[in-house]
């Protein structure tokens, strides 16, 4: 197998109550990324049809990554990866990571599956840092492990994968402007009170509770962020105003990584479509244009297509 195509999905991270931690993996958008072995040493990257994004190895996610591998395996040869990019850049549904985590996926199957999917994470993470700034994993795990997933250590790394309940849809409002994750974080204070922290991982409990036992009641009180997301809401265009049009028929809404996306989910593809036609009358009135998508949760994360 000298050659493979994959899907690369998007996905939310942090989920309000879990920043850095928690994520979940969606259906769509996804990139489609083509990486094949060449005969010549050295990595080359083609962007197709986006022209933002650095294609020399060395500033693009996926180099780092790719070179990393080599090194671990002794690769004698290169790679050139091709990607079709539809996970816009900034957007905060994990641009980067999914080019970092098709990356490895791609070269791990093409040099006769050898790492783990944890190690696959751990290969990823060396490109995420360079798009962020900072080692995460939370946007990566959900797109290698399908699903939700809970980066519960980055050091040692341990991942723990949720439960994905059946019946969620989610629909992410993008606003098309770019926001680096690397700006998002600059502007978070690095202390916190106990006070909220307390509050915060009594969130994140109860969310991953609510996944066990299908409690979308207690779903909907934890999806909360009292530390982070108020310190961002200044980035995001028309926060507010979306939650609450969301707010009647989703579970619950919050910045979708570090944004400027939103996330909102909903029960069942019903309530997603309402709630879609409620954010709809809200982005049409202003002055940003806004892709909105309405997903069902990726069990599976990346898919081979051929
Ligand atoms: N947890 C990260 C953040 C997600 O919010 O900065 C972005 O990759």
């Amino acid at each position: 197998m000298k050659k493979i195509t994959i899907n690369v999905p998007a996905s939310v991270a942090n989920v309000s109550c879990g920043f850095d931690v928690l994520g979940f993996c969606l259906e769509e958008p996804y990139d489609e990324m083509t990486i094949e072995i060449k005969k010549t040493k050295g990595v080359e990257i083609k962007i197709l049809n986006e022209k933002s994004i650095p294609t020399d190895p060395k500033y693009n996610v996926c180099g780092p990554v790719a070179f990393a591998m080599m090194k671990k395996l002794n690769f004698k040869y290169g790679f050139k990866i091709t990607i079709v990019k539809k996970i816009k850049p900034g957007s905060g549904i994990g641009s980067s990571a999914a080019s970092a985590a098709g990356t490895a996926f791609a070269i791990n199957y093409l040099t006769g599956n050898k790492f783990s999917k944890l190690e696959l994470v751990k290969f990823a993470m060396i490109g995420e840092e360079i798009a962020s700034g900072a080692e995460h994993a939370d946007n990566l795990s959900p797109v290698i492990f399908g699903g939700f997933t809970l980066v519960r250590s980055i050091k040692p790394l341990d991942i723990i994968t949720l439960p994905s309940l059946e019946k969620l849809y989610v629909v992410i409002s993008h606003p098309l402007i770019e926001l680096k994750t690397k700006d998002a974080r600059l502007i978070i204070n690095k202390k916190i009170n106990l006070e909220k922290a307390i509050h915060q991982w009594g969130n994140l409990g109860g969310f991953i509770a609510s996944l066990y036992t299908k409690n979308y009641e207690l779903m909907s009180k934890t999806i909360e962020d009292v530390i982070i997301e108020p310190q961002r809401l200044k980035l995001i265009p028309n926060f507010k105003k979306i939650v609450a049009a969301a707010s009647t028929y989703s579970i619950g809404s919050g910045i979708s990584g570090a944004g400027p996306s939103i996330f909102s989910i909903c029960k069942g593809k019903g309530n997603a479509e309402l709630v879609l036609d409620a954010i709809k009358k809200i982005t049409d009135k202003g002055n940003i244009e806004y892709n909105l998508i309405l997903s069902k949760i990726n069990t599976v994360g990346i898919k081979t297509i051929n």
